[in-house]
């Protein structure tokens, strides 16, 4: 063995850990994903190459055990005990009396405020330092043992960092859920047509009791440390805001909303103070739990039963209340996406007055059988945004009316229309629709579009709200004086507006083909019908078998540019900017996209959430610089791109030793960097 082998990969693991912690825990990442995954890629070759230096603790063996049968059963060291509940001011003060009546305290007692979490407790046992097992709570004495599929989080560590931690040592916290990771697991639960999850909470009870750990590691949970089991052979601070602080030392994450307060009123105050924060907290909480500081004081505290005399959960008010459905109507959306939601009679929930409570589409509405006059359950869940939980079919008046979805946009009027495979209906008005306007606008002013400088979002805002501008073609009416009404506006920044409105006339027929925003009509579509039709006129004469004669224009496109070009209020607009000189020279060779020599001729693989793009949006830059995108990994690939929750095209690419990239690197690819492959 090569001791230089040796000494890389620990290296190697040391600095995998880090990069794990920074990422996980810190949410603080130093390096990109594609660094990451090259450290990790030479770790993994080393130990392939050597496999005596394989050891437990290494970030390779995170995922490294076969699927078991069944959990076998740990009893816990110390017993995982349960919380007492506290509803009202009222309870909370009878805790705090008790606690200084236990303490025989003479002033105001000094506790810990932080969130409860809303996710399911879990033990970690760590010897010398490295974890052995990992156990749910179960029944408090004994619970199952999990310990492959916790190993799968980076933010546990598989050994603690720093120094002075105890021999033996049980860590106590919860294993999580974010939000938005939840929305985005449920996403593609959807597209693979599996079974979605209710809440984060369950996602991360289902997740973390897989019996196949590789299916936990696809999955993305979180561990939040709020405390000790056991501990033997080392000694702890004196408190438990230090202990937290030691537990964030060793390497875990702790709650962030913690506060270290004196007496009741303190308490009560923070509890309010982390409740109006809940919605914008990125995981769920349902209360806020108080902790008596001082270690000794709890010790001497004691327990009743199952739950400890020196701390309290001071849960939110119940999230869920029952009123009546007023009326459905439909809300414009900046894409023209039609929302059906429900006017509700006001009602108290989860510390708010809610009115309205959305139903998301037309589906939803029919699943869930809403109608109006019904009386239903609404939730206001941990985000902002209240959603009706269920109908109560008894309290149904005979009265009560079926939603129908509209034929015509209730803002503009124009034909609503609802795509085979959407779930979304749509106002076809487009351009025209002022409740798409602005988005139409920036659209149509976007640098890959008619490329107007200077028109960005602060302004299209500006002139949309004072009705200056109500479709594309009035940007080119806009005169100095209207500009200079406007907020922040001198001569010299109307002028050099002006100036760029007026430069933009002289475009392409692609750009303007793609300016005009036809839904599925991407940069890359709009070349291929401006290099297929020629003109603009034979494309406004084109029908529907016309246009799938373009290549790559299927029916879904065909259709789109079919309903956008039927609505008269968009051949209006399109005559209207003609008419104001907007030109290109017809017939024109249509110059391809500036392609770029690191893409150009290669192939590609997307898989994965992209943090910035939709995958659509990557094909479309990759291809209009003239690179390849198929849809499965093989030799002949040159990179898959991969974003989070990539599954088995990455593990793909991996067996194939495919490169595999990020976003980040694959904008700089298209931006002419050339990768190192
Ligand atoms: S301390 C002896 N702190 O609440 C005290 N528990 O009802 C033991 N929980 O299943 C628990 N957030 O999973 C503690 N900040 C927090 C918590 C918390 C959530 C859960 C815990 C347990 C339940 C107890």
């Amino acid at each position: 063995m090569s001791s230089s082998a040796s000494e890389r990969a620990s290296r190697l693991r040391a600095e995998i850990g880090e990069h794990d912690h920074r990422y996980y825990v810190l949410d603080a990442p130093l390096i990109s994903d594609a660094e990451y995954d090259r450290l990790f890629r030479e770790l993994q070759a080393i130990e392939a190459e050597h496999p005596e230096l394989v050891c437990s603790d290494s970030p390779t063996q995170r995922v490294g055990a076969a699927p078991l049968t069944g959990f076998a059963t740990v009893a816990h060291r110390t017993p995982m005990l349960s919380l007492n509940n506290a509803f009202s001011d009222d309870e909370v003060a009878a805790f705090d009396r008790r606690v200084r009546e236990g303490l025989a305290a003479e002033g105001e007692v000094s506790y810990v405020a932080e969130p409860k979490f809303d996710g399911l407790a879990v033990s970690l046992s760590y010897e010398q330092g490295v974890l052995l097992r990992g156990a749910t709570r179960g029944d408090g004495s004994t619970g199952e043992d999990v310990t492959a599929n916790l190993r799968t989080l980076r933010s546990i560590p598989l050994h603690l960092q720093g120094s002075g931690w105890p021999a033996l040592l049980e860590v106590r916290g919860e294993v999580l859920m974010w939000r938005s990771d939840f929305e985005r697991m449920n996403e593609q639960q959807r597209q693979k047509g599996e079974k979605e999850f209710v809440n984060p909470r369950n996602a991360a009870a289902g997740s973390l009791r897989q019996l196949d750990p590789r299916i936990t590691a696809t999955r993305p949970l979180r561990f939040v440390a709020y405390g000790v089991g056991a501990v033997a052979a080392g000694v702890l601070p004196a408190t438990h805001w230090a202990l937290l602080e030691r537990l964030a030392a060793w390497g875990f994450a702790v709650a962030a909303e913690r506060r270290r307060v004196s007496g009741l009123a303190a308490l009560l105050a923070c509890q309010r103070e982390i409740g109006s924060r809940r919605a914008t907290l990125p995981y769920d909480i349902d209360g806020v739990v108080y902790k008596v500081d001082e270690l000794a004081a709890q010790e001497r505290l004691g327990f009743v039963s199952r739950a400890p005399r020196f701390a309290l959960a001071h849960k939110f008010a119940a999230a869920e209340a029952l009123t009546e459905v007023l009326d459905i109507v439909l809300q414009v959306g900046r894409t023209g996406a039609l929302t059906p939601v429900a006017r509700l009679a006001p009602v108290f929930v989860g510390g708010v007055t809610v009115t309205n409570a959305t139903l998301h589409n037309e589906d939803e509405v029919r699943r869930k059988d809403v109608r109006v006059g019904d009386t239903v359950v609404v939730r206001r869940a941990g985000d902002v945004i209240p959603e009706i939980v269920r109908v109560l079919p008894e309290k149904r008046p005979p009265t009560a009316t079926a939603f129908v979805m509209a034929a015509s946009c209730p803002v503009c009027g124009s034909q609503v229309v609802r795509q085979q495979d959407e779930a979304v209906a749509r106002c076809s008005g487009g351009l025209y629709c002022p409740a798409q306007r602005r988005q139409a606008l920036l659209h149509f002013a976007s640098r890959r579009a008619m490329d107007i400088e200077g028109l960005g979002e602060r302004l299209v805002e500006q002139l949309v709200e004072h009705d200056v501008v109500r479709t594309p073609a009035d940007l080119y009416r806009l005169g100095l004086l209207a500009l200079l009404n406007l907020e922040r506006m001198a001569d010299k920044s109307a002028g050099n507006l002006l100036a760029a409105i007026e430069r933009s006339k002289q475009t392409t027929l692609a750009r303007f083909i793609y300016a005009l925003g036809i839904r599925n009509v991407g940069e890359a579509t709009a070349r291929d019908l401006a290099r297929h039709f020629g003109s603009l006129d034979r494309l406004l004469a084109a029908d529907e078998t016309q246009l799938l004669q373009v290549p790559d224009v299927g029916p879904i496109v065909a259709q789109s540019i079919r309903q956008f070009l039927g609505e008269p209020h968009n051949r209006e607009v399109i005559e209207q900017l003609r008419a104001a000189g907007v030109a290109w020279s017809e017939g024109e060779a249509v110059a391809p996209a500036a392609s770029a020599p690191a893409v150009a001729g290669r192939s590609f693989v997307l898989t994965g959430t992209l943090p910035s793009l939709t995958r659509d949006a990557a094909r479309q830059m990759l291809e209009a610089a003239g690179g390849k995108v198929s849809a499965a990994v093989s030799k002949k690939t040159d990179f898959v791109v991969a974003g989070a929750d990539a599954g088995s095209k990455l593990q793909r690419a991996q067996e194939l030793g495919v490169p595999i990239i990020d976003e980040a690197r694959m904008l700089a690819l298209l931006g002419g960097v050339e990768a190192d492959r």
